[in-house]
């Protein structure tokens, strides 16, 4: 089968993806795909990209880009009709290249807004191509860390306590009054974040309040709409879920330790410093079949199809709470979904070939 393999996009994860998916092609079975790598600029333009896994990771503290392995970045498009056709081609910015529909299946490598939040779900939907991972509601479910906590919350799965502001309620003075008046409710220390992106960008730990406005403007940089959230005591627990035939299982778990200097697991604790990645977690086996129970209950509550990584705390009074989910988590070489898989006995090419053969059902 033909497969795209689309990375990159317009949101502020954008090199995420690239990194991404750079592990996936170095890991997907050449004898049994043909892959076209499309990436998308920053500015929303799709181009064909040279397949150089090398060139696409997180090197010395450096970000990769689509502009830099795009084949050209000259003018508009004849688009190409063969797999062997490198012809590079720009569409307008926002235009979806024919060569989608070209192909038997697309893995839509996105994190973030316009990728991983059910606006190329929507694209390959209306195109009819078949394509790996949750439909257009799960996924803009998933990228909303409001929603996700309301629809979790309805199916008595434990969420922290939380309040959004708004777009609008920030921008008079009695609407922030207002929120700065919920916020104090949630206690101190909380996390100000941008309620629908990802790789923690834009978000700050708040341990005073004189620093809350500032959080807060900084998050809206990234989203109008604000999430605020209150500080959490326990342990960073994360379970990797995969649609099999026969339903959703749960991975063994995985543990994030931050490492030291960090005050959370920001960006750069992620994939700068690689923080480490604890697999399997050290949890009794009540523990680990609990989050493995919860994690599925999770992924079926949103809806979700093919895979998701759910991120929970262990509070140190012996609750879970899923702190959030994504829909298309992370596939760089630190990344802990295919880890997990690794570590619960499937191989990263089989995950990559169980998650088309899926999308190809
Ligand atoms: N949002 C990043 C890619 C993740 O969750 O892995
Ligand atoms: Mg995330």
């Amino acid at each position: 089968p033909r497969v795209a393999i689309v990375f990159g996009g317009r949101s502020s994860e954008h090199a995420i993806s690239v990194s991404t998916a750079g592990s996936v092609l170095k890991a997907i079975d050449r004898s049994k795909y043909d892959v076209l790598p499309i990436g998308i600029t920053h500015e929303g333009r799709w181009a064909l990209v040279s397949d150089e896994p090398a060139r696409m990771g997180i090197t010395d503290g450096k970000l990769p880009d689509v502009a830099q392995i795009a084949e050209s970045t000259e003018g508009q498009v004849a688009l190409p009709g063969s797999p062997g056709n490198r012809e590079v081609v720009w569409n307008e910015p926002g235009a979806a290249p024919k060569v989608l529909g070209e192909v038997d299946v697309v893995l839509p490598l996105l994190h973030g807004p316009w990728g991983e939040d059910g606006t190329i779900q929507g694209l390959l939907e209306l195109s009819g191509v078949p394509y790996v991972g949750s439909g257009v509601l799960a996924s803009a479910v998933g990228m909303d860390k409001e929603f996700t906590k309301r629809i979790l919350e309805s199916h008595g799965i434990g969420v922290g306590s939380y309040t959004v502001i708004k777009p609008r309620e920030w921008e008079t003075e009695a609407g922030r009054a207002a929120a700065r008046e919920r916020i104090a409710g949630l206690g101190l220390p909380v996390f100000v974040k941008p309620c629908r992106a990802g790789s923690s960008i834009g978000i700050s730990k708040v341990k005073d309040v004189a620093d809350l406005d500032g959080a807060i403007d900084e998050a809206r940089r990234h989203d109008p709409k604000v999430i605020v959230e209150a500080g959490l005591e326990g342990r960073e627990i994360e379970c990797a879920v995969l649609d099999f035939e026969d339903g959703p299982r749960a991975s063994v778990p995985a543990e994030i330790l931050v490492g030291g200097g960090y005050e959370f697991y920001d960006f750069e604790a992620k994939y700068i410093d690689s923080s480490e990645v604890r697999i399997p977690a050290e949890l009794t086996d009540g523990e680990t079949a609990e989050i493995r129970r919860q994690a599925v209950a999770a992924f079926e509550a949103l809806g979700c199809e093919g895979l998701a990584r759910v991120d929970f705390f262990l509070l140190t009074d012996g609750r879970w709470v899923v702190n959030e989910i994504n829909t298309m988590p992370g596939f760089t070489p630190i990344s802990a979904y295919p880890k997990m898989w690794e570590a619960t006995g499937l191989p990263y090419t089989e995950l990559i070939d169980r998650l088309l053969q899926a999308a190809l059902r």
